[in-house]
């Protein structure tokens, strides 16, 4: 089912702090959401916060509201903050996530470990946090940000590429158990986009990577993602792709062609020399 606002809406974003996270919670508060911004640094929510201010219909409430996505403990006393002073979440967008850059044999097992906390595990465990509110109001949208990643295989992501498609692989099915009780998910499925993804990546020792390869200095703008994302989350689409490289014509040509997506995905994925 589609809606044509997100008005009055509550929309929860984690990974609020930069990026796609960053653009989407603008998005929201032009369309008039009400907002609840997660990620771990406050003062990045903060400023994300006085953007959302600054749109012309950014008026409506906005709770920063800081959250380690591993931390799980944490999640049941957020989830109550979120419905005591906001209201229960109407749209909850796992999107905090970190990429890798290291080859396979270089990398420590504690860096899949990580990979897997944050980008598998974490939205698992927010989402089961949020599901029984919406269960019980049989109402309610889960999306997750994955990635081309989670659907082709790309060097140096090994970890990145498995809890991608981890990641979709759980939401399909989730899918699958809460259609009948009016509950929607989404897949947002984006190619690259111009974000802090590569600086912040980590290598086969866990450091971060520290440099935007030119891929994603290439990506698409992230305030353009935010707005086709935001569109197919409207229309209640299980899946969005959202890009606009050659890595997008690799959805479907995978199916046909693995040959060469093979090929292409071998190089464009090497990160710059
Ligand atoms: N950019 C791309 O090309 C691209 C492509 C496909 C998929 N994606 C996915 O899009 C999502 C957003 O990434 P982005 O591109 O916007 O990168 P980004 O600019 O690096 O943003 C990542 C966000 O995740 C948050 N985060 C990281 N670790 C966290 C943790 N432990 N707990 C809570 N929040 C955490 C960061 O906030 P703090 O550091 O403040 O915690 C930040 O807000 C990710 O899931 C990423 O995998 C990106």
């Amino acid at each position: 089912m589609g809606r044509n606002t997100f008005a009055n809406q509550v929309v929860w974003i984690t990974g609020a702090s930069s990026g796609i996270g960053e653009a989407l919670a603008v998005e929201f508060a032009r369309q008039r959401a009400r907002l609840v911004l997660s990620a771990r640094r406050r003062d990045e929510l903060e400023r994300v916060r006085q953007r959302c201010l600054d749109t012309d219909a950014g008026r409506g409430t906005i709770l920063v509201l800081p959250l380690d996505i591993t931390d799980h403990d944490a999640m049941p006393a957020a989830v109550e903050e979120v419905t005591t002073t906001i209201g229960p979440v109407d749209l909850l967008i796992n999107n905090a996530g970190i990429s890798q850059r290291s080859k396979c044999l270089d990398t420590d097992l504690a860096v899949y470990r990580r990979l897997f906390e944050i980008d598998v595990f974490g939205q698992i465990a927010l989402t089961r946090a949020v599901l029984p509110g919406m269960l019980a109001r049989s109402s309610g949208h889960i999306a997750v940000t994955s990635s081309v990643a989670g659907k082709v295989g790309a060097p140096f992501r090994t970890g990145y590429c498995a809890a991608k498609h981890a990641v979709m692989g759980f939401f399909d099915a989730l899918r699958a158990e809460v259609d009948e009780h009016g509950i929607e998910v989404s897949t947002i499925v984006p190619g690259f986009i111009r974000t802090n993804i590569s600086k912040a990546a980590i290598t086969g020792t866990g450091e971060a990577f520290g440099r935007t390869d030119s891929n994603i200095a290439g990506g698409m703008d992230p305030d353009a993602a935010a707005r086709v994302i935001v569109k197919g989350l409207a229309r209640g689409k299980m899946e969005i792709p959202v890009g606009k490289g050659m890595e997008m014509h690799a959805l479907w040509l995978k199916r046909f062609f693995p040959g060469l997506v093979l090929r292409l995905a071998s190089r464009i994925g090497r990160p710059d020399e």
